[in-house]
């Protein structure tokens, strides 16, 4: 059949060296010759036996998934997995890894599942295939229910490969380490959950809140990122232009960065987030006295009129 010793091999997520990958796949290929027929039948994919000398070439990419916290996981593990990929049988497969207790790491022979692509005179097929459906153990994050596998995911999945989308933008996420994002993020979220139960404003806090967490998660690895760059110790200051609810100004300042926020419209909020916060009512009209040379970062989130002025303002 098509399948062979790993013909590429590359290494996901950032934080696992390449000779991990190569490792725990030569482990992993070993087993599954001496005892393991029937996965390896099913990583072969559907061109097993139909074509014997068809070539393969494999890419194998080690990644770290990092699940949702929620009711349902509260703890969110990080968990590893390997992902083979075949492109010329249509087929990536999903290999869980466990870890045991003398940290030696294996591919776990239950939750292992595939998606499929294949094609049948003029029409393509896409499927997700369970390996061993009874040892299917759902924890309804990283592993979801069979359901919403065939149901959701195939319907998204079967939407994606017809949508034409193309984006020539460099993904912003990915200036940052999405590990970091998502630790902070989830730290910054619990911290300042409480204000979502005492919002006064008319507008949905839930949506605000959260928004800003994230903006602020984003910002607090990104200036991390930066004063270890250029050998930094003081954390950047910053003002927010057209701040709105000051909500990001107060998480900036909380977590240790002197800044300010400036909106010509005050909130009743302002006066829930205590002195050290600074936000001023004022309107802002571009010109050469609202230049803040002495301020490392201009903030404009969604600043109205002001927003084709922000990159004035920091040019000069
Ligand atoms: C769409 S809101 C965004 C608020 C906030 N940045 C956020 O992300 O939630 C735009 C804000 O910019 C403020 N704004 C617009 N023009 C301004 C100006 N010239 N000076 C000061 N604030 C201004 C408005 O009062 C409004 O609060």
């Amino acid at each position: 059949g098509g399948f062979g010793p790993a013909g590429e091999a590359g290494v996901g997520g950032g934080d696992s060296p390449a000779s991990d990958l190569d490792s725990l796949w030569d482990a992993f290929f070993q087993s599954l010759d001496g005892g393991h027929p029937e996965l390896l039948a099913f990583l072969s994919g559907p061109a097993a036996g139909s074509q014997p000398e068809a070539p393969s070439e494999l890419s194998v990419v080690l990644r770290t998934l990092i699940p949702k916290t929620g009711p349902r996981c509260p703890l969110a593990v990080p968990r590893r997995e390997l992902v083979v990929q075949d492109v010329l049988s249509g087929t990536v497969t999903f290999l869980p890894l466990e870890e045991d207790d003398g940290g030696n790491v294996k591919v776990e022979t239950s939750n292992v599942y595939q998606i499929r692509l294949s094609q049948s005179q003029e029409e393509w097929f896409i499927s997700i295939l369970i390996f061993c459906p009874e040892r299917w153990h759902s924890d309804g994050i990283v592993y979801p229910q069979p359901a919403w596998l065939g149901e959701e995911l195939l319907a998204r999945l079967a939407r994606w490969s017809v949508e034409s989308k193309k984006s020539g933008f460099k993904s912003t996420l990915s200036l940052i380490s999405i590990i970091k994002y998502s630790k902070t993020y989830q730290m910054l979220k619990e911290k300042y959950k409480d204000m979502v139960k005492v919002w006064p404003e008319v507008t949905d806090p839930e949506k605000f809140v959260y928004e800003d967490v994230a903006i602020a998660a984003y910002l607090l690895i990104l200036w991390e990122e930066e004063r270890a760059e250029l050998h930094l110790t003081a954390k950047q200051s910053f003002i927010d232009l057209g701040c709105g609810n000051g909500l990001l100004v107060h998480i900036l300042s909380t977590e240790g960065h002197p800044g300010r926020g400036i909106d010509v419209r005050r909130r009743k909020i302002w006066d829930m987030y205590g002195p050290q916060t600074c936000l001023e009512e004022g309107a802002i009209t571009p010109s050469d006295k609202t230049l803040f040379p002495d301020v490392d970062w201009l903030i404009g989130n969604h600043s109205d009129e002001l927003t084709p002025w922000v990159p004035v303002i920091a040019a000069r």
